[in-house]
């Protein structure tokens, strides 16, 4: 590792046995935090801990599905105690992105978006936030996307969801920050995971829409994430979204 401005921290991220999740674990790590890589599936979580341990970093991976307020309390019991009593970072990554008519959409459908974009960051800021603001301070950053800011055809249960994301940002800025924790959001535009890359065309037809005209790489999302996370680079950065879009929004 070239540097370590984050020894000594605990980052915990959730979604990173994937895309933008894994890409922002692999950045903490290497800036020295102590990374909890969080997910449903084991094997992947393993090999993303493998690799950060093979470039000089440490991580552990906790596993949980988020999508019940019970299993996000115990997630963040088993997340505080692979980091020692703290975690000082919180990535709230993990989300899903089903696009369709809204005539189309099923309960069930919605219901699972919901649960997983607002309900899990929403009970593990609760879980965490307290215990960051006694210690003396955290960073939390939140995972949105263009589609909360724009009306895209066949997003709005998405983009509804990160809506909420978008002012949950805001409102625990207001309510832990002048407790020492800052939080704040990046607002993705199409970035290249191995999600997206299954719909390649899709992917191609918005990323046109923005002036640098390509997805986005995850570490590239990554580098925003890690810079708002960091309080040596935005200590005075707090209840932003921060468009990460290639310019999506500006135009
Ligand atoms: N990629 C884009 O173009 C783009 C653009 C804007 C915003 N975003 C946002 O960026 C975030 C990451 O996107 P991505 O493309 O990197 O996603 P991805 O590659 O599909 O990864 C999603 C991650 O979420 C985890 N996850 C899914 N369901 C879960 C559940 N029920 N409980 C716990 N974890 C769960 C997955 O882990 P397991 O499968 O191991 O559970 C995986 O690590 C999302 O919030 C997304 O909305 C993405």
């Amino acid at each position: 590792m070239t540097s370590a401005p984050m020894q000594g921290k605990v980052a915990l991220v959730t979604g990173a046995t994937s895309g933008i999740g894994a890409a922002v674990a692999e950045a903490l790590a290497e800036r020295g935090a102590h990374t909890l890589v969080a997910g449903r599936d084991a094997g992947r979580g393993e090999a993303v801990v493998g690799g950060i341990e093979k470039r000089g970093g440490s991580a552990d991976f906790v596993g949980a599905d988020l999508r019940d307020a019970e299993s996000v309390r115990r997630f963040a019991r088993d997340a505080l105690g692979r980091g020692g009593g703290r975690v000082d970072i919180l990535v709230n990554n993990a989300g899903i992105y089903p696009f369709g008519p809204t005539e189309e959409t099923e309960e069930r459908l919605y219901d699972t978006v919901y649960a997983l974009n607002v309900k899990a960051p929403f009970y593990l800021v609760a879980e965490l936030a307290p215990g960051m603001a006694d210690r003396g301070g955290g960073a939390i950053v939140n995972v949105s996307t263009t589609a909360a800011a724009v009306g895209f055809p066949g997003m709005a249960l998405y983009g509804s969801s990160k809506a909420a994301v978008n002012l949950l940002t805001k409102a625990w800025a207001a309510e832990y920050g002048p407790r020492g924790v800052r939080v704040n959001a990046v607002q993705v535009g199409p970035t290249r995971t191995e999600t997206t890359a299954r719909t390649e065309e899709n992917l191609q037809r918005l990323a046109a829409q923005a002036p640098a005209q390509r997805p986005a790489a995850a570490a590239e999302v990554a580098a925003a994430i890690v810079y708002l996370a960091d309080d040596g680079t935005s200590s005075f950065v707090q209840g932003a979204v921060l468009p990460v879009d290639g310019g999506r929004v500006a135009v």
